[in-house]
């Protein structure tokens, strides 16, 4: 580990690598191409928390990929390690885990995209090097990073939540719109504060004023995720 690790921020061009994963070898741009992808790590296999969550993504993939999201798991273990545990999380969770899981045992891509845990001292493998945080990055198919989520070892995620981040991400690229606090697919959505209430009107007719800053529209939820 060399360089600096990218100061990744929202906006940030997704640094590229090459990587050795449970589907093959990739090159993550290429792997990217068109779609957009979740790129997310977690703190070892065949730790409980993980299992779980892993589980939870594997049963959603058919939900990420109608939205042409593509995932891809990481951890600081050995492709057989992550080969023999994929039983597992199948086994517990009912799934069938397709997505890859990159095997960065020298932690190279961890570096890269920041994902080592410098302050759980527990959150370290058998010869006393830190592992993984649980990172999620969002990533578009023009391989910007449009979200970055950082839990600590302990606290497992919350699927239903990246997705909802996808859906909402996918909804304000397409209209001018920006989503609430809670949003959900379906719910009333904000517009955006770039649009003057003259355009408002013939983009979003019948809009309702709540404030003159906060005006509310309908976006039907056909609109927003696939159906
Ligand atoms: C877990 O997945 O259960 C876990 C992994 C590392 C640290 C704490 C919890």
């Amino acid at each position: 580990m060399t360089a600096e690790p990218a100061r990744l921020r929202l906006g940030s061009k997704a640094p590229n690598f090459k990587a050795v994963t449970t589907k093959g070898d990739i090159d993550f741009h290429e792997f990217i191409g068109d779609s957009w992808v979740i790129l997310f790590s977690h703190p070892d296999d065949f730790t409980p928390v993980c299992t779980t969550e892993l589980g939870a993504f594997a049963k959603l993939e058919g939900e990420f990929a109608k939205r042409n999201v593509k995932l891809i798991g990481l951890s600081a273990n050995s492709l057989d390690s992550h080969h023999e545990w994929i039983k597992d999380i199948d086994e517990v969770a009912g799934s069938h885990l397709s997505f890859p899981i990159i095997a960065d045992a020298d932690r190279k891509i961890s570096y890269l995209y920041d994902m080592l845990d410098y302050q759980d001292t527990t959150n370290i493998d058998q010869k006393g090097l830190p592992l993984t945080i649980r990172s999620v990055f969002i990533i578009d198919p023009k391989k910007t990073i449009r979200l970055i989520l950082t839990y600590p070892a302990s606290t497992g995620r919350n699927t239903q939540e990246v997705l909802r981040v996808v859906d909402s991400l996918q909804a304000t690229d397409k209209y001018k719109v920006a989503t609430p606090i809670n949003w959900q697919p379906g719910d009333d959505v904000v517009v955006a504060a770039s649009v003057n209430n003259e355009d408002a009107q013939k983009l979003f007719p019948g809009y309702r004023a709540v404030k003159p800053y906060l005006r509310l529209t309908t976006l039907p939820k056909d609109k927003v995720t696939p159906q």
